[in-house]
């Protein structure tokens, strides 16, 4: 995922920048438990949908890119879905 989400860490075989690939499913509902705010990726460093997308690099780089060019309407109809899941 980048040098930006590596924390220098191993675990197994992953290499120190590199992280599960997380369900999103229920992603909407995960602030119920967490006092209404998010907490996203693997240290919970991004508190919404949008800044856990802008963080994606590495092998995510092009989605984040992706993300980055759709209009905001085209975003906020992107975010809606995945609260939905
Ligand atoms: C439109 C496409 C994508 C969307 C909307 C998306 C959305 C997200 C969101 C919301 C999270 C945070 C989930 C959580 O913390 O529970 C996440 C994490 C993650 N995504 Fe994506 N993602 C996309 C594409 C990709 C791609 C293409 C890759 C890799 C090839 C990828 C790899 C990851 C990984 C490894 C994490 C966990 C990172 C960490 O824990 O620090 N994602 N993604």
């Amino acid at each position: 995922m980048g040098p930006g989400l590596d924390d220098g860490y191993t675990e197994g075989s992953a290499k120190t920048p590199e992280w599960r690939t997380p369900p999103l499913w229920g992603l909407g509902l995960s602030t119920n438990s967490q006092g209404g705010q998010y907490f996203l990726l693997h240290d919970g460093r991004a508190k919404s949908i949008e800044e856990a997308i802008l963080l994606h690099a590495g092998e995510g780089q092009q989605r984040k890119e992706r993300f980055q060019q759709l209009s905001v309407q085209e975003k906020n109809s992107l975010i809606k879905f995945l609260q939905s899941l």
